[in-house]
C-alpha cells in the first residue's frame, strides 16, 4: 500500500537516493529540511526540526500547492521517516551535534505520536558500535556486530544516536506504535564506488566502518520494507549490504585485521561484519547493489 510520508533531511546524501526509491514505489513524500531538495514531485518545507512548534506545524500541512484544489484540509501523514541530523562529528561543536540530533529526534517522534502517526523510521548509525569515532584504535567487542550489542560510543554523535534509540523506544511503548531505528552503515552513493579500490588496498582504513557499507538505493529498499512491516513495536535494525568490503573471506580477514576480537557465531563466507541478517530474515531485504557489480 502506498503511503503519505513526511521525510526529514531528505535533501542530504542518503535522502537524495532514498526519496526517489520511495516515489518509484508510489509513495507521496513531503520533505522537511533546512535546504530544498531539487526533485520533481517533492515539496520541501524549510523547517528547523530543533523547534517543536515548526515540527508540529509542518507535519500538519499540505504536501504541495496542488492539494489546495480539492478543498480538503490536510491530515497527519501515514508515516514519518526521520533522517535529518548533523551526520558526524567535526561539522559543528560536539555539544551542538548532540543537542541538534537529540532535540530534533525528540521533536519529530513526539509530534508524530501526538498527531496519531503509527509508523516512524529513524536513522541511527553504525557509530553506536563505538569504533567509528573512537579516540585511537579501538576494538569491537565481538563479531558479527548484531543488534543486541552493548553499544558504547565515546563521541557526541554516536551518543546522540544511542539516546535517540532510547527516545524511540519510550514513545513506541507509550503510544503502542511502531518505531524502527536503522543502524545505518557507511552510506555509499553510486559515485562513491570509485573509492573502493583505495578501500581494498588499505584494509585498516575501513575498520571504523567495520568493513561494511550500505548502498543508498538499497537503503531505500530497507526504508520501504520498514514502511510495509507493521506490528513490531520498537525495533533496531542494522542497515547494511550483505558482504564485507574485502576480497578475502570474512573469518580469515577478521582473524588477520582484528585479531583481538572474538567471532561469536558461524559467519557466511563473505558476510558483512556489521551483519544485516536481521533485515534479511525479518523484513525480507534482498540487496540489489553488491559493490562487486561496480568495482572491477
Ligand atoms: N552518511 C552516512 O554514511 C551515514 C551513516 C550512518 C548514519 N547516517 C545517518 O543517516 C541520516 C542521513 O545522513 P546523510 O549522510 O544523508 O546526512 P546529510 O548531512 O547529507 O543530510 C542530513 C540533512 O539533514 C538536514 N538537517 C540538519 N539539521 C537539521 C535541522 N535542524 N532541521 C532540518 N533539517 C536539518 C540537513 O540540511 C541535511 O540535508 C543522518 O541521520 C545520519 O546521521 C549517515
Amino acid at each position: 500500500m502506498t503511503k503519505r510520508i513526511v521525510f526529514t533531511g531528505g535533501s542530504g546524501k542518503a535522502g537524495r537516493d532514498v526519496i526517489p526509491y520511495l516515489l518509484d514505489r508510489g509513495h507521496d513524500v513531503l520533505n522537511l529540511d533546512l535546504v530544498a531538495l531539487d526533485h520533481p514531485g517533492v515539496n520541501t518545507l524549510i523547517t528547523d526540526l530543533t523547534d517543536s512548534g515548526q515540527v508540529f506545524n509542518a507535519m500538519s500541512m499540505h504536501f504541495g500547492m496542488d492539494r489546495y484544489e480539492d478543498g480538503k484540509l490536510p491530515e497527519a501523514p501515514d508515516a514519518v521517516v526521520h533522517f535529518a541530523a548533523i551526520p558526524r562529528v567535526m561539522i559543528t561543536p560536539d555539544n551542538v551535534t548532540y543537542q541538534t540530533n537529540v532535540i530534533s529526534t525528540y521533536n519529530v517522534i513526539e509530534a508524530a505520536m501526538k498527531l496519531g502517526v503509527r509508523k516512524v523510521i529513524i536513522a541511527s548509525s553504525e557509530t553506536t558500535y563505538g569504533v567509528c569515532f573512537a579516540e585511537g584504535d579501538r576494538d569491537f567487542h565481538a563479531f558479527p556486530l548484531e543488534e543486541d550489542y552493548d553499544v558504547d560510543p565515546l563521541d557526541s554523535y554516536g551518543l546522540s544516536k544511542v539516546c535517540n534509540e532510547k527516545t524511540a523506544r519510550a514513545f513506541a511503548l507509550r503510544f503502542g506504535a511502531d518505531i524502527y531505528a536503522l543502524r545505518i552503515g557507511n552510506v555509499i552513493s553510486p559515485d562513491d564506488y570509485a573509492k573502493f579500490p583505495a578501500f581494498l588496498a588499505d584494509p585498516p582504513s575501513r575498520k571504523r566502518n567495520a568493513w561494511s557499507y550500505i548502498d543508498a538505493r538499497d537503503l531505500g529498499q530497507i526504508v520501504d520494507l520498514c514502511l510495509k512491516k507493521d506490528g513490531l513495536g520498537f525495533e533496531v535494525f542494522n542497515a547494511t549490504n550483505d558482504t564485507i568490503t574485502a576480497n578475502e573471506k570474512t573469518v580469515d580477514f577478521l582473524k588477520k585485521y582484528a585479531p583481538n576480537t572474538p567471532i561469536t557465531r558461524e559467519m557466511g563466507d563473505y558476510e558483512a561484519p556489521l551483519s544485516n541478517r536481521k533485515i534479511r530474515e525479518v523484513l525480507g531485504f534482498e540487496e540489489q547493489h553488491d559493490w562487486r557489480k561496480y568495482v572491477k
